[in-house]
């Protein structure tokens, strides 16, 4: 996959892809990443990229025309792909739509800095708005690292065990992950679950997929509406959801007798 990306910042990518899976992506040649400065297509001798804002109000908005030839020449090695700014106002990043972009064989990541980019641009130049979460960065540059980075592990063999894509959170039935645990079997009084030790796969597979159904239903019970589970999976959730009803009973009756 090729991912061109428009950035004040082009070093903050150079530096990102140095390491980890991004470097061993492009290592693979299954990634290549291209940045391109919007600065180095302004036309004034102060190279601005930014101005006040029509209107008034704080702050400085990204001007149109170097950001319009960023990404014109940004998109000379990635022609065909989408061109996606990164914004609060973007629909949602999740794993499906890492999944969905893997796909592709290109696309354009833009940056914007100060207070946005001037409309016009998104108009005519973007062909979709990405946030990946309900928080305001000060530039998309985190944000476009964050879609490279998921995206980037998903590009086929990049991950050394093809299982382990299958086993993430959100990957594996829609569910969050179960707890990991390495040596050694004991720190600080805390043991390892006896199950993992035990060399009963079955145990643990079943130990495993209790405890992302358990997680779910405490951390994130909104992700068990398309989360793919079947009857027994769901008996597990009602047995653990009526042994909390019980306990809060029990404890509620424990405060009224000690009053
Ligand atoms: N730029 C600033 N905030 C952002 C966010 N939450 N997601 C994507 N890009 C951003």
């Amino acid at each position: 996959m090729e991912i061109g990306v428009v950035t004040l910042f082009p070093a903050l990518f150079e530096a990102y892809s140095e390491v980890g899976m991004v470097r061993k992506a492009m290592q693979q040649q299954q990634l290549a990443l291209n940045t391109v400065n919007p600065r180095d297509y302004a036309t004034d001798t102060h190279r601005t990229v930014d101005d006040r804002p029509f209107g008034g109000g704080p702050g400085m908005v990204m001007k149109v025309e170097p950001l319009q030839a960023a990404i014109k020449a940004c998109k000379q090695t990635t022609p065909n792909g989408p061109v996606i700014y990164l914004s609060p106002q973007g629909q949602r990043f999740d794993q499906a739509m890492a999944e969905s972009l893997a796909e592709q064989a290109s696309m354009v990541l833009v940056c914007g800095r100060y207070e946005g980019i001037d409309e016009r641009l998104i108009e005519m130049d973007i062909d979709r708005e990405v946030s990946v979460g309900d928080y305001v960065l000060s530039g998309g540059e985190t944000a476009a690292m964050c879609v490279i980075d998921a995206v980037s592990r998903l590009l086929p063999g990049v991950l050394g065990d093809a299982e382990s894509v299958q086993q993430d959170s959100f990957t594996a039935d829609g569910l969050l992950d179960h707890p990991h645990y390495t040596r050694p079997e004991s720190v600080a009084g805390r043991d390892v679950p006896e199950v993992l030790l035990s060399g009963d796969h079955q145990r643990i597979r079943q130990w495993r997929r209790q405890q992302a159904l358990t997680r779910t239903q405490e951390r994130r019970p909104d992700l068990l509406a398309d989360a793919n589970i079947d009857e027994q999976d769901r008996a597990f959730l009602k047995k653990i959801r009526l042994e909390k009803i019980r306990l809060e009973k029990a404890r509620l009756e424990k405060a009224r007798l000690d009053k």
